[in-house]
């Protein structure tokens, strides 16, 4: 198996295997996209991208003649000869990942010793190793097996793509399939980790576990910062310039969301109770996580009182911004929350409100900022989008009941908001 730009399959057609299949059309190889759901392949063959990542459908449609788009398997595994797996790993009741779409992909794979199926999708250590035993049982043992984990994040997903930080390509001793995964990426000029798989799988997990403790971390101090009178901003940059530390998700607010780090610190932490370590920093990295989205509704209750019939606007309901993803967003555990307390939330989101009704159909939502403000007793910034930083605040003063404005990404300015006559709280700011 060699040369660069040879034709790739890409089964799955979700965030991940959109922008694998977009980047590496756009790096001029033939990509042979694969999804069972038939309507999200009509979209696609009509030049329809059904998911919001900023650059993508650009990315696309300028590589339209390089993507192929099919809900049957043939096609791909006609002309590619490594076919990226991208299909959902969700968490099961148990918190395990789910592994059937994975299984179904290993199912229909033909007998091939041309191919290798090279897993994008967050899988657990030691799937590796399972998969290639099922392959064996089935007949198929002569397909080669790499992993090679994803670490795109959304909202900035196609520039993560063209500038990995690392690619690591986890392979079993004397296989093909990895010096092809390794030549597609060596325009990216990216360093390469090539190691086993089991420890490939294992990285993913790790990156993203000690991502989720730095946030928890730093929310801690936050929340400590606030007893002390200490400013977690300049903490967090004071500790981030030591070069062993970094500054990068060290950001304190409302707790980390989205599917990837919920799932993943969950299924590391039960990989090891199953294979019998209890991880306890894991333990605590996921009730810091819980306690923290909760926080804001004590920091109402300080101002506010009693939040029976208070009016709650909150600005941001996606688990971040530039993402319509409401997959773990801390919006959903705040509104339930201020829900129960008997609160009036009325929410703001330029691009998750439709997302966000699937979720919570209860979720009364407004179509701008100062619709959803308007009679409010305060408002809680959830989600840092561009648009709410540059909002003119004396004019949502003047929409305003009450005058408490929350920031729950400590991303507005507190004197911008004082002059507006707003009272400003932020998370671990006096
Ligand atoms: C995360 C990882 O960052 C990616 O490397 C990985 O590929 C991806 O999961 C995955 O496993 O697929 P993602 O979930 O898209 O990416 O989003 P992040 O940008 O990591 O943000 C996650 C959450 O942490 C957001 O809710 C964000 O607001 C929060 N966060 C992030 C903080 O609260 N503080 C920070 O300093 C940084």
């Amino acid at each position: 198996m060699t040369a660069a730009r040879q034709p790739i399959g890409v089964i799955g057609t979700g965030y991940v295997g959109l922008v694998t299949a977009a980047g590496f059309a756009q790096l001029g190889s033939e990509v042979y996209c694969v999804d069972i759901d038939a309507d999200k392949i009509g979209q696609l063959q009509r030049g329809e991208v059904p998911i919001y990542e900023p650059g993508l459908g650009e990315l696309i449609a300028d590589n339209r003649e390089r993507l192929h788009f099919s809900t049957v398997l043939d096609e791909a595994v006609e002309h590619a000869r490594l076919l990226f797996v991208c299909v959902g790993t969700p968490p099961t009741h148990s918190g395990d990942a789910d592994l059937s779409a994975v299984h179904a992909v290993v199912d229909a794979v033909p007998s091939s010793a041309e191919h290798a199926l090279v897993m994008k999708s967050t899988v657990p250590c030691g799937t590796g190793r399972s998969l290639r035993r099922v392959l064996s049982e089935q007949g198929k043992g002569a397909i080669d097996y790499v992993s090679c984990p994803e670490f795109l994040k959304e909202g900035s997903a196609i520039n993560d793509f063209m500038h990995p930080d690392r690619v690591v390509i986890g392979e079993e001793e004397g296989s093909p399939a990895g010096d092809a995964v390794a030549e597609l990426y060596e325009s990216l000029e990216a360093p390469l980790v090539r190691t086993d798989v089991a420890s490939a799988e294992m990285i993913k997990l790790a990156a993203n576990a000690f991502l989720a403790t730095k946030i928890s971390f730093i929310n801690e101090i936050a929340n400590v910062c606030e007893e002390t009178g200490a400013n977690v901003l300049d903490v967090a940059r004071g500790v981030g310039l030591d070069d062993r530390i970094g500054p990068r998700f060290l950001q304190a607010g409302v707790g980390y969301g989205g599917s990837c780090f919920t799932k993943d610190v969950s299924a590391l932490k039960l990989l090891a109770a199953n294979s019998g370590y209890h991880f306890q920093l894991l333990g605590a990295v996921i009730e810091v996580n819980e306690l923290q989205k909760r926080r804001v509704v004590a920091k109402l209750q300080r101002h506010l009182g009693n939040l029976a019939g208070k009016r709650i606007a909150v600005l941001g309901l996606a688990f971040k911004p530039n993402t319509d993803d409401m997959r773990g967003a801390s919006s959903l555990v705040l509104a339930a929350r201020l829900a129960a307390e008997g609160a009036h939330v009325r929410a703001y989101d330029p691009v998750a409100a439709g997302e966000a009704k699937k979720v919570m159909p209860q979720l009364d939502c407004g179509d701008s900022v100062l619709e959803v403000v308007s009679e409010a007793d305060a408002v809680v910034l959830v989600t840092e989008w561009p648009e709410f930083l540059a909002l003119d605040w004396s004019e949502v003063a003047a929409r305003m009941s009450g005058k408490l404005v929350i920031d729950g990404r400590n991303a507005l300015d507190p004197v911008v908001l004082d002059a507006a006559g707003l009272t400003y709280e932020g998370i671990g700011r006096p």
